[in-house]
């Protein structure tokens, strides 16, 4: 944990204490949000305040594992001393990154900072942890010298098991992708949220992140998409499909339409591109909005067709107000806006990176919930050719009237509009669409389809 009040650790720990084996508190950390509030790095230079939040914690949860993890000072004398007070408070084991606090990860932890961590673990009766090594450890085989070099009880990895998990593995290293096909597997069966999992297989491409299938990577949008770019989309399905199964068996009440009861992704769009796809029920929550869970992809949408701007052309269509967007950044630094829409208001959970694409997806769910399909114009998918229809109506009647034409095309929408004039109003789209613009007016139908973008 962070932390830089004793009392607040205390019963922060005791909070989760029934849910974990130890409690760490993070003594390294150098960035502004922990220093700004006292925590990680900011501690190593309180030594009284260290010593009342791990004696707090080491009497107060008697039954669990209390370490900390600092990194080095910048004398060895500071250093030791720093790891004796630590020993004195009854902490389990001690963690000692092997930089000091004004040093990036990417520099390398020198031999003289190796040896001052052996200084270290050689003064302390409790066991010591080397950290910091990433840089140089590439496989199992890399971590005894590590471990020799600094004399500890055992080594620590971050950034070396983030790039490649089979690290740990005796047997030596395995590669990317199928380190990255087993991570997959195990997120479709645990439910790992897709962002997290995005997150970790980002990592592990690490360098490999500009190559085509990080960029693919990089642009999916549910843990299937991942799955379908390492060829194993149809093992994800068995194991979505045996969850469903499991959960029914168990006699679990399953809302139909909340996949995040699974994972959350296999609505998305592109996830199951013909796929009969399920529809979400909108929420409307106590403030009034009514909420959807919406990812917004820039790649969904004809250029010019973007929600936002498909919004604003049917404000004006319906001669309303332009849609107002609220945005705010929650905890987890997402972006959430919500759109008002003469007076009513839709919003997008569970949040996107950037602002644009929070009013984006807030501006989808408007045309979800509302069901609409509008064409680029912002005119409703159907009323225009009704009105077109009518405007035709007398040159139409004129002309089945017996004047004819020579124009195949004319006569095309003629016919539409006619059957339209008759009430027909699937022929008098089909008909006219079809003839009038050559398949273009598809094209230029919005898919403001729930399943398009539904997570
Ligand atoms: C993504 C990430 C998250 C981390 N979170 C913590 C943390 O919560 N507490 C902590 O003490 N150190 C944290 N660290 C620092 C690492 O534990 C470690 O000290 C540092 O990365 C150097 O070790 P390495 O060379 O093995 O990466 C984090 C590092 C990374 C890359």
């Amino acid at each position: 944990m962070g932390t830089a009040d004793a009392d607040r650790a205390l019963r922060t720990a005791k909070l989760v204490g029934n849910d974990v084996a130890g409690i760490d508190v993070n003594m390294g950390c150098p960035k502004p949000f922990s220093i700004k509030g006292g925590m990680g790095a900011a501690l190593l230079s309180q030594p009284e305040r260290i010593r009342d939040i791990l004696t707090a914690l080491v009497k107060g949860l008697p039954e669990k594992r209390i370490t900390c993890k600092i990194r080095l000072l910048p004398t060895e004398e500071a250093t030791l001393s720093l790891a004796k007070l630590i020993e004195s408070t009854g902490v389990a084991a001690l963690g000692v990154h092997g930089r000091l606090q004004a040093q990036r990860p990417r520099e390398p932890v020198s031999e003289a900072q190796a040896a001052l961590i052996k200084k270290v673990a050689s003064s302390l009766s409790i066991p010591v942890i080397a950290n910091g090594g990433s840089l140089d450890i590439k496989a199992y085989s890399d971590l005894a010298p590590f471990q020799a070099t600094t004399g500890c009880t055992s080594v620590m990895l971050a950034r070396a098991a983030q790039w490649n998990m089979s690290v740990f593995r005796p047997e030596g290293l395995l590669p990317t992708e199928d380190v990255v096909r087993a991570y997959l597997r195990l997120a479709a069966q645990v439910d790992n949220p897709w962002e997290n999992s995005k997150f970790c297989i980002m990592t592990t491409l690490h360098h490999e992140q500009v190559t085509e299938r990080g960029k693919a990577v990089r642009e999916s949008k549910s843990l299937r998409e991942m799955c379908a770019v390492f060829g194993i989309e149809k093992e994800y399905d068995a194991i979505i499909a045996a969850r469903r199964n499991r959960a029914a068996e168990l006699g679990i009440a399953i809302d139909p339409d909340d996949d995040a009861m699974f994972d959350g992704s296999d609505d998305v769009v592109g996830g199951e591109p013909n796929s009969k796809r399920r529809r979400l029920t909108p929420a409307v929550g106590d403030d009034g909005v009514t909420r959807l869970k919406v990812v917004y992809n820039r790649k969904e949408h004809a250029e010019g067709m973007n929600p936002k701007s498909l919004l604003l052309c049917y404000c004006k269509k319906q001669m309303i107000p332009p849609p107002a967007y609220t945005c705010s950044e929650t905890a987890m630094k997402r972006f959430v806006a919500v759109v008002d829409i003469n007076g009513n208001k839709y919003g997008a959970t569970p949040g996107e990176s950037t602002k644009k694409k929070a009013e984006q997806a807030a501006a989808q769910v408007f045309l979800i919930a509302t069901d609409l399909k509008l064409n680029r114009d912002g005119t409703v998918v159907g009323e225009e050719v009704q009105a077109k229809a009518k405007e035709e109506k007398g040159t139409a009647k004129e002309k089945v009237a017996g004047k004819g034409t020579q124009d195949p095309e004319e006569g095309a929408a003629a016919a539409g509009a006619a059957a339209a004039a008759s009430g027909d109003g699937a022929a008098a789209v089909e008909k006219a669409a079809g003839k009038e613009d050559g398949g273009g007016a598809a094209a230029s139908v919005a898919t403001a389809d729930a399943a398009g973008s539904v997570a």
